[in-house]
């Protein structure tokens, strides 16, 4: 068992610019973390939030950039080297143009790239036959899209329910190990990636889920984040065929 009592002092990113990680890396500089590792798109982006994490709580941020609609194939081992940090957290994400998905092969593809594909090597380099023995934690945010199929949105669910069953797959090997793997199954947050989309009674603050995550870092399984979405996902599970169909 990993102690309740261990502090988080270096985290790395996939999706740094992500709202929601940006709410954890803050709360994380708070909470004394000195080391924050930052893999991002967009250059500006990131260099801004950095800028604001060293002045503002001291700490060392390294920055890397990378698409994740881009394939790095030469040299793989040396482009997605990764080194040890306390915890490591994927939170990059598209939600996608569904409709566009379904008459367009590259959107379809970008959808899956970013949310699935793209990701694997990045995970795969963390899990290592050696640091899975260590006192270490992964967190894979996935998406309570990922539950059940629907019309609206499911590129996007479909990729994330392939995340999820990769990742859970991966929490069941590191059981009996030292590293732990965290499966957040995130429901509506204020981000760029449902501003206008998602009803504002269902949505909760980023720094509020940053806030929950860190009652416990190394926490293993999967969960719903809030709680409220296990007993909502539960209904929709065994909602009719005829009611889905319309969502
Ligand atoms: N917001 C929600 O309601 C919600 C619900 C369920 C699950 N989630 C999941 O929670 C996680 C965090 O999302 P968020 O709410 O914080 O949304 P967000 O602020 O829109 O973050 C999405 C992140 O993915 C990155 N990204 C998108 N396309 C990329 C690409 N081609 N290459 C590299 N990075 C790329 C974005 O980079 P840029 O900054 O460069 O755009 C950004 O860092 C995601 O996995 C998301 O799917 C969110």
């Amino acid at each position: 068992m990993i102690s309740k009592e261990k502090k988080v002092r270096s985290v790395w990113v996939l999706g740094g610019t992500s709202k929601v990680a940006r709410s954890i890396c803050i709360e994380l500089a708070k909470k004394g973390c000195e080391k924050f590792f930052l893999i991002s798109r967009n250059k500006v982006k990131s260099n801004k939030f950095s800028s604001f994490l060293r002045l503002e709580y001291n700490v060392v941020v390294e920055e890397k950039y990378f698409d994740l609609e881009k394939f790095y194939d030469s040299d793989q081992e040396i482009f997605y080297r990764v080194s040890d940090f306390d915890l490591y957290i994927i939170s990059s994400g598209y939600l996608g143009n569904n409709d566009l998905a379904k008459q367009n092969f590259n959107e379809a593809k970008r959808i899956i790239d970013i949310n699935f594909t793209s990701i694997i090597p990045w995970i795969n380099a963390i899990t290592t036959k050696e640091r899975i023995d260590k006192r270490m934690g992964l967190w894979v945010f996935t998406s309570v899209a990922a539950d059940r199929g629907r019309p609206s949105n499911y590129f996007y669910g479909a990729a994330k329910s392939a995340l999820e069953v990769y990742s859970e797959g991966l929490m069941y090997r590191c059981y009996k190990k030292r590293f732990s793997v965290r499966i957040i199954k995130a429901g509506y947050m204020y981000s760029p990636m449902t501003y206008g989309k998602a009803p504002k009674i269902l949505c909760i603050n980023t720094s509020r889920v940053a806030r929950l995550l860190l009652k416990n870092p190394f926490k293993r399984g999967i969960e719903y984040m809030p709680w409220f979405w296990n007993p909502i996902m539960s209904i929709v599970k065994i909602l009719p065929n005829k009611i889905i169909s319309k969502l």
